[in-house]
């Protein structure tokens, strides 16, 4: 039996849902070393700023049950270096490009987003409005619906690209924040991005951590993520791309099932950089078995 895993996402046509989470995969260089890129359905580059940023001080990884903490804090080589050095060598491939843009202001999203969009070296933006690791800007763009708002009508003012919003866990209404995002213009959502975390080392006991808190993210985040997908699928027009603990290709077939139109796939490359094709593979195999023709038949069938 032939099974079609293709996916019309904003108008991009991925051959599978199956993409990086943006932060878990660099500007794949590394990957591409392991497997043909072209195997995925697009590739979700790390977060883009509009200066060079090194990021919080180290220790900033840490490994828990069930999955790790990271503090990393927008780490990237800036704006103007992705430009001239990270995204053209993708443009080799023919897959989907899409950027994650972070910011400390209003001005600084807008900046970013209005040179990657005239760029011509992306396919869609991916607005990361929940990165719990920073003291200015990230989750304190997406936790308030008014504030994500005012950022958002702003931004798209300014991108021509399909606007995806990544949105954060850590919030005490995800339906608002949803809601709010669909209304000020987002194409689609992502989510989840990390829980807000933290390790003790009992020896010394101190936090781990330098900035002593990180983003959790691996199978033990998986339920939330499911919960706020569906909660999402329920009420919005959008798009919606699944996050958060994906480690095989049942895990994938859950999120489609609560919703999802696609999925990132973040910690599960750290331990096995062969995760995504991995996963790719067997997904095909698992939509024979079931006698699954597309991907259609069965998204959203829990709601
Ligand atoms: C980080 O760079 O701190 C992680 C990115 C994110 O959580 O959005």
């Amino acid at each position: 039996m032939q099974v079609d895993m293709s996916v019309n996402l904003l108008g991009l046509k991925l051959k599978n849902p199956v993409m990086p989470a943006s932060g878990c995969f660099g500007f794949g260089k590394e990957y591409s070393k392991y497997y043909d890129l072209n195997k995925l359905g697009a590739i979700v580059v790390k977060a883009t700023t509009q200066k060079a940023r090194l990021g919080n001080p180290t220790p900033r990884v840490a490994e828990v049950t069930c999955g790790m903490l990271n503090s990393i804090g927008l780490a990237n080589p800036g704006l103007d270096k992705v430009l001239s050095d990270e995204l053209p060598w993708l443009k080799s491939y023919s897959l989907p490009v899409i950027v994650n843009v972070a910011g400390e202001t209003v001005e600084e999203y807008c900046s970013v987003v209005d040179r990657i969009s005239r760029s011509k070296l992306a396919h869609a933006i991916e607005l990361n409005v929940s990165c719990p690791n920073v003291a200015q800007g990230g989750l304190s763009f997406g936790a308030d619906s008014k504030v994500l708002s005012e950022l958002l009508k702003r931004v798209r003012g300014v991108c021509s690209l399909p606007l995806i919003v990544k949105l954060s866990p850590n919030v005490t209404d995800i339906v608002e924040i949803g809601l709010a995002a669909q209304e000020a213009g987002a194409d689609a959502i992502s989510l989840i991005n990390t829980l807000i975390g933290m390790k003790i080392d009992i020896n010394t006991g101190r936090p781990v951590l330098a900035r002593k808190v990180g983003g959790l993210s691996g199978p033990a985040i998986k339920p939330v993520a499911i919960r706020m997908v569906y909660q999402l699928a329920d009420v919005l027009k959008l798009p919606i791309i699944g996050i958060g603990g994906i480690y095989t290709a049942e895990d994938v077939i859950e999120f489609i099932m609560a919703g999802a139109s696609a999925v990132q796939i973040g910690t599960a490359n750290f331990t096995n950089p062969m995760a995504m094709p991995d996963i790719i593979d067997d997904l095909e195999r698992y939509m024979k078995e079931k006698g699954i023709k597309d991907l259609d038949q069965i998204r959203g069938c829990a709601l």
